[in-house]
């Protein structure tokens, strides 16, 4: 076909003929709505370079997830910041700690609410770093218990699924015998597989309070040039028993996610961190971009790419955005 008896702009005439061709939809039912818990109560403080996110100790999470499934979003991911921070990162599978209080709050106000619980020990260190340290590194196979400990923990205190997020090698071997052994073999995981060392988890490290404290995450996390690479690290995942695969960030990295979705059969995810949302809402801030369209054409560039699952920090604006 070619012109002139093809063109192009038949079918673009009129907004009832795109809404007849438009091959991408987006709807609250592929959302994941990340959350940060912290101590106290009633506290619902502003995340700076995250406007419009707060944290927000235990009984605001529990009234924020209660909006969002009101909203229509089915899955919410909390993130903690415990009270005290130490090098074993005690915080992340205490019996109280700050997730698991979180998680059973809003289990107990919104039952129907998928609650996921990221599974990763950068907010209860002292050094801000992914797992133990030995010798100035992070030690892979002493975390890999921690991580264990941390998921059992989460799962005890009622969450419906994990996601690992620190980037160890067999983290989900390790996290799927845990939970197997302990009789929970029907809790999913969500694999962060593919999650780059990336510097849009600048406004990230402020509102999980989880800088690494010397040096950088590069030595787990994944270089921004390796797309084969991903590959191989999703493929691991699934051997080890992902359920859900996730590339992460999401709109630098379209290219992973179209092939992830193209070699893997599993539900694939994509997270648009906290850079991705933070550039939008600094531009439309400074009324150098429109916010709205910004928001839902980088909703729709991810799921086009292939993602079934997004997690954003849009949920709830997009969301409400769709009951104008
Ligand atoms: C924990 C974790 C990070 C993010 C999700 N889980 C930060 C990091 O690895 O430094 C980033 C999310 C975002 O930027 O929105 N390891």
């Amino acid at each position: 076909m070619q012109f002139p008896e093809y063109r192009g702009r038949r079918l673009r005439k009129n907004e009832n003929l795109r809404r007849l061709v438009r091959e991408t939809k987006l709807s609250v039912d592929h959302l994941v709505y990340p959350l940060f818990a912290v101590p106290g109560k009633s506290v619902k403080k502003p995340i700076n370079s995250m406007p419009g996110q707060f944290q927000m100790s235990v009984d605001y999470i529990a009234k924020e997830a209660r909006e969002a499934f009101d909203l229509g979003i089915p899955a919410i991911l909390l993130f903690g910041l415990p009270s005290k921070k130490d090098e074993q990162a005690s915080g992340a599978f205490a019996k109280e700690g700050i997730v698991q209080q979180a998680v059973r709050r809003v289990k107990n106000e919104v039952p129907d609410m998928v609650v996921i619980t990221d599974v990763c020990l950068c907010e209860y260190t002292s050094h801000g770093h992914c797992g133990i340290i030995e010798k100035g590194q992070v030690h892979n196979d002493m975390t890999l218990d921690v991580l264990a400990e941390t998921a059992l923990s989460q799962v005890k205190a009622g969450a419906d699924m994990v996601a690992p997020s620190a980037m160890m090698d067999g983290q989900i071997a390790a996290i799927r015998e845990v939970l197997d052994e302990n009789a929970l073999d029907d809790i999913p995981i969500m694999a962060y597989s593919a999650k780059y060392a990336s510097a849009f988890y600048g406004p990230f490290r402020e509102a999980a309070d989880s800088a690494p404290q010397f040096g950088d995450r590069k030595a787990y996390q994944m270089d921004p040039a390796n797309a084969d690479e991903a590959i191989r690290e999703i493929s691991l995942d699934v051997s080890e028993g992902a359920d859900i695969i996730m590339v992460k960030p999401a709109l630098p990295y379209l290219d992973v996610i179209c092939r992830a979705k193209q070699e893997f059969d599993l539900p694939l995810a994509a997270y648009n961190v906290s850079g991705e949302y933070a550039m939008i809402k600094a531009a439309a801030q400074l009324g150098w971009l429109d916010e709205e369209k910004t928001m839902l054409e980088s909703l729709t560039a991810i799921r086009r790419a292939g993602a079934d699952i997004i997690i954003t920090y849009w949920a709830k604006q997009f969301a409400q955005l769709l009951k104008k």
